[in-house]
């Protein structure tokens, strides 16, 4: 019998297929009565597959007694409640690696469009002000550039390689702990965004790093920086950074993430020196696609090998054990 599996959120036709080849899927999204659901089917729930932004519910994990694995689509797991998991022994895994390069790449995108105002020139040649008004105005150039990342990891060092590599940008970077590189470590990250044209946020959401991009770090980085964030909306203190923006005392931004997505600030919206996009670091068809084979693995691994591939740390000692 196919173990039974609860589905949180959306999925592509290609991952739904491979989840109900090798499990019984019931969809949150189908779920009318949560109390009643629970009732009939949560002691026969083993799994769940979820993403980065539904993560689960405490209140519901707390009622499948016998929820040993979830899998979840993204490598950012902060809603999902790993102390929790982990206590229980439910093992939770995601998707590292596979999406570093596209969510680099999209850091670097938001750096470009924000630099050389590419949504700006577009509409003006949209508009027809080219052949009305002439030129454009002159932009700014990302070559050589000073750079801050926050957030050192997986991504983080792909970011910082591209641009050192492509782009001959001058890395800096800020994390809890100095890593094994070359680029220079600042312990202190107001300094940090003092001393560069560009900082790029790519830690971790949660509790630990919430508003770690506060009034002080936006001042520092001024009227002539520019923040990049790829990571999580909580990251960035979103009022000050708006605030900021509109009053001129932040340079630009390139924002992917949001505090509450999908709702974006509206003040946001008249600004030419800030680009807006609604989540989509990871989101190319062939990244989604390693990203979702990944998710299933871990599934299918744990049922039949009794391991996962990508455990999160906080449960990597439960696989251990395994
Ligand atoms: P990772 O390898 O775990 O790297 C996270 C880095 O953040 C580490 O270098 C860590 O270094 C640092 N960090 C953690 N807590 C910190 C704190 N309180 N202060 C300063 N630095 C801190 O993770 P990753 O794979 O690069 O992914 C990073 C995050 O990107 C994910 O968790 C997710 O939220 C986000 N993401 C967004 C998208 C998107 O679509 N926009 C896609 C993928 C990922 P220390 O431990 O030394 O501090
Ligand atoms: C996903 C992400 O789009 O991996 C992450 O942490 O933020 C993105 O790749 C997200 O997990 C899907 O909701």
């Amino acid at each position: 019998m196919k173990p039974d599996l609860l589905l949180v959120g959306g999925t592509t036709p290609r991952t739904m297929a491979a989840l109900e080849n090798r499990f019984t899927v019931h969809k949150a999204v189908d779920v009318a009565d949560w109390d009643a659901f629970l009732a009939e089917k949560g002691e026969s729930i083993l799994a769940v597959s979820t993403n980065g932004h539904d993560g689960l519910k405490p209140e519901i994990m707390a009622k499948l007694p016998n929820l040993k694995v979830i899998s979840c689509f993204g490598v950012g797991y902060d809603a999902i409640d790993t102390k929790a998991a982990a206590e229980r022994g439910i093992i939770v895994t995601h998707t590292p690696n596979v999406l570093n390069n596209d969510v680099a790449n999209t850091a670097i995108l938001l750096m470009l469009a924000v630099s050389r105002r590419v949504v700006r020139d577009d509409a003006y040649v949209r508009a027809g002000k080219w052949s009305g008004f002439g030129a454009a105005p002159l932009t700014t150039s990302i070559e050589g550039k000073k750079v801050g990342i926050l957030g050192l990891g997986r991504i983080g060092e792909t970011i910082a390689r591209k641009l050192e590599a492509g782009f001959g940008c001058r890395i800096s970077y800020h994390s809890r702990n100095p890593k094994d590189v070359s680029w220079h470590y600042c312990h202190d990250l107001v300094e940090m965004a003092r001393d560069v044209d560009y900082l790029v946020v790519i830690t971790p959401g949660g509790a630990a790093t919430n508003k770690l991009v506060n009034r002080q770090v936006i001042e520092a980085l001024g009227p002539e920086g520019t923040l990049i964030n790829v990571a999580r909306g909580t990251v960035v203190d979103e009022k000050e950074m708006v605030d900021a923006l509109v009053e001129g005392r932040l340079g630009a931004a390139g924002l992917d993430v949001f505090e509450n997505e999908p709702n974006v600030p509206e003040a946001l919206f008249p600004l030419e020196n800030v680009v807006l996009l609604p989540h989509v670091g990871s989101g190319t068809v062939e990244t989604r696609r390693a990203m979702g084979d990944l998710t299933v693995e871990n599934l299918v691994r744990f049922f039949d090998e009794g391991t996962v591939t990508t455990p999160v740390p906080e449960c990597a000692h439960l696989v251990a054990k395994g």
